[in-house]
């Protein structure tokens, strides 16, 4: 059995910058209200001929992420993209990433776990390199959320959330011996998949269909999210998943060296932290500037802590995730 380990990581976010204060513009909403529920104080949105998509934002961070590993992407032996919002409906967004970055016909892994992809896609590629079928893999987490979200007050408990980005990782075959990924967790729970979801377009609600029914009374096209419902439910299951990653290795939560939650809510974060009696510099949160970034938002906190020298050779890191599904997981890392 091999040991994977993380060699390279990239992120990559739009260059406009959407504030409270623009989206107040727009709904019935305000700075002092998104910032006290949600810490968010701005997020990036693609802007229409910038030329960013979902894909060409993961391509971007992946660069990135594959030059930090002194690696071309023709070292690259497989793909896991995860993302809930892809440039089309089919095929997913791993095989546009093969063909922008002009790799070899390698697989391509498209991963639809929403908040969690990042973890649960981490999770796919460590299995394929402990068993040696491969030895570098591209990891990457990307949204375009801006493009499908409700503008209008009656979106505004979740559009003011949520941000555009991408984060990538390069898993390799652990040749040194020192460090890697030491376990991944991974759980679902279904009867909860409409508290957070987007039902269409969809087989389930098809473009006539949506077109029958009042749009403005049954708005199945944009995302919905019993936030009260996910935000209770998200406080139990982060911190059951990091406990039972941190005893999966004998560890406990005076072991942690840097906690990369998923970037959900600031008021999450702050639970977790609290709950684990962490220390201000063991836990990471980009979210003020960035928002929800979903499947990105734990690659690109991981890269900012990593590139701003928070992460050391040795430390133990831990990404937790949870998300639609309901899905949520953890990562145990040995930097
Ligand atoms: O990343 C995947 C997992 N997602 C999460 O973990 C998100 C979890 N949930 C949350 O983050 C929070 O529940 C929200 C930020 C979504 C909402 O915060 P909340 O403190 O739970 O507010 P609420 O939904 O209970 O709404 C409180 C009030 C309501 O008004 P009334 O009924 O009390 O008059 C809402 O209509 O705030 C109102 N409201 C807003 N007001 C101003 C909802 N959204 C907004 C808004 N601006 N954007």
């Amino acid at each position: 059995m091999f040991k994977s380990k993380i060699t390279g990581l990239g992120y990559y976010v739009p260059e406009n910058v959407v504030t409270n204060d623009d989206l107040s513009k727009l709904m019935d909403t305000s700075d002092a209200w998104i910032q006290e529920r949600t810490g968010v104080k701005e997020r990036r949105h693609i802007k229409k001929g910038d030329g960013n998509s979902t894909c060409i934002m993961a391509v971007k961070a992946a660069r990135i992420a594959l030059e930090r590993a002194e690696l071309t992407p023709d070292d690259i032996d497989m793909i896991v993209f995860a993302t809930l919002s892809p440039d089309m409906f089919f095929p997913g967004g791993g095989v546009e990433v093969q063909e922008i970055m002009g790799m070899r016909t390698i697989p391509a892994l498209d991963v639809r776990n929403q908040c969690s992809g990042f973890v649960y896609a981490i999770s796919v590629a460590d299995q394929f390199i402990k068993t040696g079928m491969h030895k570098n893999i591209l990891v990457i987490g990307s949204e375009n959320h801006s493009g499908g979200l409700d503008f209008t007050s009656r979106g505004r408990g979740v559009s003011v959330i949520f941000g555009d980005g991408a984060g990538a990782a390069v898993l390799s075959r652990n040749e040194t011996g020192k460090g890697g990924i030491l376990s991944t967790h991974l759980h679902s729970e279904g009867k909860h998949k409409k508290k957070l979801s987007l039902l269409g377009p969809s087989t389930g609600y098809w473009v006539p269909q949506i077109i029958k029914e009042n749009p403005q009374v049954d708005i199945p096209y944009y995302p919905y999210m019993d936030g009260q419902f996910v935000f209770k439910h998200a406080i139990v299951r982060f911190s059951e998943v990091i406990q039972e990653g941190l005893e999966a290795n004998d560890l406990s939560v005076d072991d942690i060296d840097m906690l990369i939650p998923h970037q959900a809510n600031l008021r999450i974060s702050q639970f977790i932290q609290k709950k684990f009696n962490l220390p201000d510099e063991k836990i990471y949160n980009n979210i003020q500037k960035f928002g929800n970034t979903t499947a990105a938002s734990i690659p690109i906190a991981l890269t900012e802590a990593w590139e701003s020298g928070k992460i050391k050779e040795g430390d133990l890191v831990v990404l937790a995730a949870f998300g639609s599904g309901f899905t949520w997981g953890s990562v145990i890392i040995r930097w």
